[in-house]
């Protein structure tokens, strides 16, 4: 019935509904588009819909509004904030910037618009890789999450310093754990995000992000797997895999942010055109620059 209701709202309005893989079940099947930052990012950046239901944490609606201003883009649970996010400081970095004139700044797209305002370009969990390694000579710092950028330095071997902020699900992942999933699990591969921490990470048999996760389950041989990030994947891994097992790595990994959202706030934001997000227009021209390069490099 709400679903119907959605429906007819969504072709009225000309919208279109983008979903996180990290978002409720029933919401990520309502979307038009589920996907990871990148993939949604490059949605948003082309849509011909008048209206963006961005169905995730508020830096991603954000994003939307930097890459396609002139839309109508909605959040429909305003409190759905990414913590990491939350974890680094316009001013701090500004100084950061003033102090340290020669050094690069990477931004995770895991950040609000003014800290992207202040960066040189931005990165996902899909991309960062690719893109950091086309900066070979370059000092650079990596904001804000400490995991992914000692992972980076780690794999590319550049000059990298890292931010401490971090992600309060992926960072609590344990070496320990593993070990136990794979004594329970002996036949699974071990397959994380790389938000959790550079031990967990070594031990893994893929590093990706959410997308290349479900791309390395798909095409791989095996039919079981232990999945190290947010369970809201395990939705998409058993809808695109029937044949294959899934298991969570911890309980932990439960992004509450992401599941703010239900079907019927996303009833509700579509017919009342609400939470709508704005981003100043100064820090909008700043920020799509920084995002603009990332999408010439990803
Ligand atoms: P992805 O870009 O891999 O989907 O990650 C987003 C995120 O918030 C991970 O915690
Ligand atoms: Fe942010 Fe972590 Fe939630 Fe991803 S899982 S949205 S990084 S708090």
């Amino acid at each position: 019935m709400l679903k119907e209701k959605i429906e007819k709202l969504k072709k009225e309005k000309n919208a279109v509904i983008l979903a996180h893989f990290y978002q409720k079940d029933e919401v990520q099947d309502i979307a038009d588009y589920v996907g990871d930052s990148l993939a949604l990012s490059k949605i948003a950046a082309n849509t011909d819909a008048d209206i963006i239901v961005f169905c995730g944490v508020y830096f991603m609606a954000e994003t939307a509004k930097i890459l396609s201003p002139k839309k109508k883009v909605l959040l429909p649970k305003l409190n759905s904030l990414c913590r990491m996010a939350q974890m680094i400081d316009y001013e701090e970095l500004k100084m950061y910037k003033e102090n340290n004139p020669d050094t690069m700044i990477v931004t995770y797209v895991n950040t609000r618009a003014n800290i992207k305002s202040l960066s040189d370009i931005i990165v996902t969990s899909s991309n960062a890789k690719k893109i950091v390694k086309n900066f070979p000579n370059k000092k650079i710092m990596y904001v804000p999450d400490k995991n992914l950028g000692t992972y980076l330095r780690h794999i590319t071997k550049q000059d990298i310093s890292v931010w401490p902020g971090f992600c309060y699900i992926h960072d609590l992942l344990t070496k320990k754990e593993i070990e136990k999933m794979r004594l329970d699990h002996p036949k699974a591969e071990v397959l994380v995000h790389p938000e959790a921490p550079l031990k967990v990470l070594l031990d893994a048999d893929f590093v990706g992000s959410t997308k290349n996760i479900l791309d390395y389950a798909t095409n791989s041989k095996a039919k079981e797997f232990i999945i190290g990030t947010d369970k809201g994947l395990i939705h998409a891994l058993e809808k695109q895999n029937p044949d294959k097992s899934f298991y969570l790595l911890s309980k932990g990994l439960n992004c509450l942010n992401m599941k703010r959202i239900t079907l019927e706030d996303v009833y509700e934001s579509l017919a009342a055109e609400k939470f709508e997000i704005d981003v100043d227009s100064k820090i909008q021209k700043k920020a799509i620059i920084a995002l603009n390069r990332m999408m010439e490099l990803s």
